[in-house]
């Protein structure tokens, strides 16, 4: 996820365009960049936020320019990956948020007609296209390069000899912001609103024509109308997308991010990990290291890998990793780490390095210190996380787990297929889950009023127990547990009261019936019981106080709905409590101490 700005009107572009950047840092802030058209295309870029671009950039005069703020997703962030990106002649310059799923190949044939690129990134292949089609009309020459393109895109285009901005969107989002004599192009509203509170927001496939007096939208080539609105957030809250907090707001970008993560991935069910060496060395094992969320990821990842591969698989807590190296030989070592920064992780990653382990990572932030540690890494592309509790960008490590295993495992054709139907049907299953959201919010008004709570499952779900009992913990401050539901009464039954509510996450998979007996077991000690249960489930009902129905899924896939589930009743309980929520008292987003 990134941020893109367009100016055009008659003050000078350069302080414009650096203020609607800083305002949309929240999207991404690796690197950040500007062009402004003066005679030629000036461009000033780096791996800097807005405010250190806007002390260190020389004053670039022009009335017309565009602007980037990145969160890589192709290519460490450099200057050379950083936007706006240009043509060969510097008359053409582009930024872009998303993602372009077939650039290798448009890479390649360009290069084989004489385009020299100097980046890494998916991008820079948009300016160089727009520049092959170019015969003197800019909207023509953008609507062919984008014929060409498949994956996702929001993009502004600058032409040195043209008095306009370009503008294009596919799944990712592009508004237009309308002022005196002076107009806006913006992936959001809070980019603009020091400015104006007038926006046009346009829809898929649309593509925008802009100059300081007037906009033109077209779509299939057609002059159309879009109507305009009159924002009333603050900056603050259109930052927010307009939800009260960044974790509810960061929770309902999960079908999003769910895409975003596995588009070119999924679709081809083609690795960008170079699998074939990991199955060549014959891999007897394989370690998973994380801590916190991320270790329920990598819980939930031994489960689909012992599933799958039928192969042992080892997960630990980074912070408990000792090796004696001995016993890693036909390891594969996987980390999971969001940040990337988690100093558990680092050192249990340079251990695994001085005995020989190849270390696989799977992190949201590219460059990030375990990106450069591990042999290998394969980014979640959940883009930034602002609330401390980790939401989206546990799924997105959930669905890198489920790519990288189906991509390696041996599962028959059959079942593999069933699987990548059901995987993609992951986003609108979230999105019913975020839908009835509401009914969720009646049980947490219940919880919010105890002090005690355990979260039980068995199978693959028993690490959503973990994950939920944390988030309810770290947001909401209630003392909660996770437990394997089978193990609750080699003990903790002694907790049992009426005023210990139970989360029992009931999955209809071969731990269904153990389960009911499991809460049998817990009824009968006078604990509430809230179950968490496929929709048509006739049973449940009349053995537990309440129940929040989830989407039924393929069995394998119930971690993912159950998830959100949790996420949501976590949130709203802390609400109900009034705890500030995005930044919980103690925590901090990246654990960089031991
Ligand atoms: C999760 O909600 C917490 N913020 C925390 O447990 C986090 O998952 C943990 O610190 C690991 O962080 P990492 O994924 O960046 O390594």
């Amino acid at each position: 996820m990134c941020g893109i700005i367009g100016y055009i009107g008659e003050r000078q572009a350069h302080p414009i365009l650096l203020g609607c950047l800083k305002r949309l840092e929240y999207r991404g802030y690796d690197s950040c960049g500007i062009a402004i058209a003066g005679n030629s295309i000036n461009v000033y870029k780096n791996t800097v936020r807005a405010e250190e671009l806007r002390k260190a950039a020389p004053q670039l005069d022009g009335t017309l320019g565009i602007g980037h703020t990145r969160w890589a997703t192709h290519g460490q962030p450099s200057q050379a990956n950083a936007h706006p990106h240009c043509d060969c002649d510097g008359k053409i310059a582009v930024v872009h948020n998303g993602i372009i799923t077939n650039f290798q190949g448009l890479k390649q044939k360009l290069i084989h007609e004489g385009h020299k690129f100097i980046s890494e990134t998916d991008t820079e292949i948009i300016p160089h296209l727009i520049e092959k089609y170019y015969r003197g009309d800019l909207e023509r020459a953008v609507e062919a390069a984008l014929d060409d393109i498949e994956g996702s895109y929001a993009i502004i285009v600058l032409m040195a000899s043209e008095d306009k901005l370009v503008a294009a969107r596919k799944d990712s989002p592009l508004i237009i912001g309308l002022g005196d004599r002076e107009n806006f192009i913006a992936s959001d509203v809070p980019a603009i609103l020091d400015y104006t509170n007038r926006v046009i927001y346009l829809e898929e496939g649309d593509m925008g024509v802009v100059t300081k007096d007037n906009i033109k939208i077209r779509r299939d080539g057609i002059e159309i109308n879009r109507e305009e609105h009159k924002i009333s957030w603050s900056v603050d809250e259109a930052q927010r997308g307009g939800y009260e907090h960044f974790m509810l707001k960061e929770i309902h970008e999960q079908p999003r991010v769910i895409r975003d993560t596995l588009v070119g991935r999924v679709s081809v069910a083609e690795p960008t990990v170079d699998l074939a060496a990991m199955r060549d060395k014959g891999i007897e094992s394989m370690l998973i290291l994380a801590c916190g969320t991320s270790y329920h990821a990598a819980l939930t990842g031994k489960y689909i890998i012992e599933e799958l591969l039928r192969i042992p698989v080892r997960v630990e807590l980074a912070s408990e990793f000792i090796c004696y190296g001995q016993t890693l030989t036909g390891t594969e070592a996987i980390v999971i780490t969001q940040s990337g920064e988690t100093a558990d992780i680092l050192r249990a990653m340079r251990r695994l390095k001085e005995v020989g382990c190849q270390v696989l990572a799977i992190t949201n932030v590219v460059g990030s210190t375990a990106s450069r540690i591990a042999d290998q890494t394969i980014y979640t592309r959940a883009g930034p996380e602002i609330s401390v509790a980790a939401t989206k960008s546990f799924m997105a490590q959930l669905m890198v787990l489920y790519w990288l295993i189906m991509s390696y495992s041996k599962v028959d054709s059959r079942r593999l297929a069933s699987m990548l139907l059901a995987l993609r049907q992951m986003p609108s299953k979230v999105q019913q889950v975020l839908n009835n959201g509401y009914k969720i919010l009646e049980h947490a008004n219940n919880l919010s009023g105890y002090d005690n709570v355990f979260f039980i499952a068995r199978g693959i779900n028993f690490p959503i127990a973990l994950e939920g009992a944390l988030k309810l913990k770290e947001i909401s401050y209630i003392h909660a547990e996770g437990y394997a539901a089978g193990e609750l009464k080699h003990g903790p039954f002694a907790l049992l009261r009426s005023d210990t509510p139970v989360i029992a996450i009931v999955a209809q998979d071969n731990t269904y019936e153990a389960m009911l007996t499991n809460i049998r077991e817990i009824k009968a000690r006078s604990s509430p019981v809230i179950a968490l249960a496929e929709e048509g489930d006739e049973v449940i009902g009349g053995l537990v106080d309440s129940v929040i129905t989830v989407p039924q899924v393929d069995a394998i896939f119930s971690p993912v709905v159950n998830t959100v589930a949790l996420q949501l009743l976590a949130y709203y309980t802390a609400k109900q409590r009034g705890c500030p929520i995005d930044f919980p008292r103690n925590l901090a987003k990246s654990v960089t101490v031991e």
